[in-house]
């Protein structure tokens, strides 16, 4: 059966401490990475009634530093399912819960699979977006995996169609 995109958000907050910052007093960024794969890992999960892993995780920008005492946001959903993968789309930000201000920290897109009791990849339900974005977000998606796969050596660039349109589109 279908499931909405609403069907697998996840939004999880966390306070940034000492022990998460850098020499700065800022987010560390692979403890950042860690909290969007745990969130992201949950919404895949949540979509697929099943236990996933990480196969990929796209190009990562850190926009803003979080800093220590400010909480940190993380919004995670699938946007498409393929067969036994899913993309989860992130959205990262941090606030400052004194001065009341909200900042952007980064977007990104993980990549799950869906696993079986025996620990092979297992098929995934389908994703039926519902609202404007959520259709944008799964039309990119295609294309999204043709890179990642072309990356990790596992589709030919000629076998991108879709990839390849969006170049020749001029
Ligand atoms: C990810 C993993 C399950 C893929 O298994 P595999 O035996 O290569 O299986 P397949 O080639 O049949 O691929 C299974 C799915 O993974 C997808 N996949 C494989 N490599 C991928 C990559 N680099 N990026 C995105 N998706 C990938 C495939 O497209 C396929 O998706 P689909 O069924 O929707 O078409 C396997 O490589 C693995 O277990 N990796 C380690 C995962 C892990 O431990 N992560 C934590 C970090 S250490």
């Amino acid at each position: 059966m279908a499931k909405k995109p609403a069907d697998s958000l996840v939004i999880m907050t966390e306070l940034v401490l000492p022990n998460d910052t850098n020499v700065f007093g800022n987010l560390m960024g692979g403890r950042l990475m860690y909290w969007m794969d745990i969130a992201a890992a949950l919404a895949a999960q949540k979509h697929s009634n099943a236990p996933v892993v990480t196969a990929s995780v796209d190009n990562l920008s850190f926009m803003n530093s979080i800093k220590l005492g400010n909480a940190v946001h993380i919004e995670a959903r699938v946007t498409r399912a393929f067969n036994t993968s899913m993309e989860v789309y992130l959205n990262v930000w941090g606030e400052d819960l004194v001065a009341q201000n909200k900042y952007q920290s980064n977007t990104a897109y993980y990549t799950f699979v869906a696993l079986d009791e025996a620990g092979k990849p297992k098929a995934a339900a389908d994703l039926k977006p519902e609202t404007e974005e959520d259709m944008e977000l799964f039309n990119g998606a295609l294309r999204r995996r043709q890179v990642r796969l072309i990356l990790g050596g596992k589709m030919k660039p000629g076998d991108a169609k879709e990839l390849k349109a969006l170049f020749e589109k001029g």
